[in-house]
């Protein structure tokens, strides 16, 4: 099989996408400039407070943010605990509107992350970073094997490649074996989450302590989707993916393939920690009118992060690594 020298396999064509010298991640406006997340805003600012609820019963004291953006997080930490240790690991430079205070790491990218990111004594938090993980990209061919998807980066269009390798075909007979049971037909799809397993794996063997939290979109194994999630963002616009630097590229996440101690759904995670939603009292209104305001729109971002037809749906992958016991009850 010839392939031109603009067909690669979709991990590669995505790496290079995303984190190569003009990958859509180094993009001085970073994520923020072409997607809304639960980071941002007052969603941010109430996403921040149950995270330090969650650090505080895990037993750490600082927070680490993996995938920070331009530090849209991290601000929101810093204010609703001022003095306590954070540190943000992005592709890019530090920020220069960062708080001195906020330590910085800067990491390769994807599955890659710093050689100085160890040993961590944190509460690690990966929020949307696993999606945008690059994973390999399979489907059945007609012969009712997997082969690896290849793309071409210039124009997005797809071809068959080489047959998956044992290592993928392992992962996807375990995780995803509605592309590789009898039931499998030709052009189903797996996004074989090894690579993304791994790096996680690699992000948690350089804790000391403490505890990571990975908050994705994802699926688990009795729901895989057969036509795959890959898919495409640009300026706040779903678009076909074309892996040429112009667009975001994500695919949903095998939230039970990671390594965990727990796996929640987002609704349950927060509401373990109080978040609930609930409007501030009227008489609120009448003594202080803008302390009311700010709560109303709080517990309204509070009721969006919950919402059982939205995010609230997100999964919270969690590892206890120092094997604190969560006490939430
Ligand atoms: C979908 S955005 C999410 C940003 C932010 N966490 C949020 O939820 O708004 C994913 C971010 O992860 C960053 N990222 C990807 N791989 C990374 C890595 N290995 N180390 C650090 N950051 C990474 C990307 O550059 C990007 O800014």
């Amino acid at each position: 099989m010839t392939l031109s020298p603009d067909v690669v396999p979709w991990r590669e064509a995505w790496q290079g996408a995303l984190y190569g010298p003009q990958g859509f991640y180094r993009n001085p406006a970073g994520p923020a400039g072409h997607f809304t997340t639960s980071t941002h805003g007052v969603a941010g600012r109430v996403l921040a407070e149950a995270l330090w609820a969650w650090a505080d019963v895990l037993g750490a004291d600082g927070i680490v943010d993996v995938g920070a953006g331009r530090g849209e997080l991290l601000g929101a930490l810093r204010a609703a605990a001022p003095g306590r240790p954070l540190t943000g690991v992005e592709v890019v430079a530090r920020p220069t509107a960062l708080l001195p205070d906020v330590e910085w790491l800067v990491s390769p990218g994807g599955a890659r992350l710093p050689d100085d990111l160890a040993p961590v004594r944190a509460l690690v938090i990966a929020h949307e970073w696993l999606d945008v993980v690059p994973c390999t990209v399979a489907a059945v061919g007609d012969d009712g094997g997997l082969r690896e998807v290849c793309v071409d980066v210039r124009t997005g269009e797809e071809s068959l490649g080489w047959p998956l390798d044992d290592a993928d075909l392992d992962w996807c007979a375990r995780f995803w074996p509605s592309a590789t049971g009898a039931d499998a037909r030709p052009g189903d799809r797996a996004e074989v989450g090894r690579h993304r397993d791994a790096a996680w794996e690699d992000l948690i063997g350089r804790m000391s302590g403490g505890a990571a939290i990975a908050v994705d979109y994802g699926h688990r194994v009795a729901q895989r989707p057969g036509e795959g999630t890959l898919t495409a963002y640009r300026q706040g616009v779903q678009v076909a993916p074309v892996p040429d630097g112009s667009c975001d590229l994500t695919a949903h996440v095998a939230v039970d393939s990671l390594q965990q101690d727990e796996l929640l759904t987002q609704r349950e995670a927060l509401r373990r920690v109080g978040v609930s939603g609930l409007t501030p009292e009227h008489t609120l209104a009448r003594e202080d009118p803008a302390a009311y305001l700010s709560a109303l729109g709080a517990a309204s971002a509070a009721t969006s992060l919950l919402d059982p037809g939205g995010f609230g749906t997100f999964w919270w992958v969690v590892s206890n690594t120092g094997r604190v016991h969560a006490g939430i009850p």
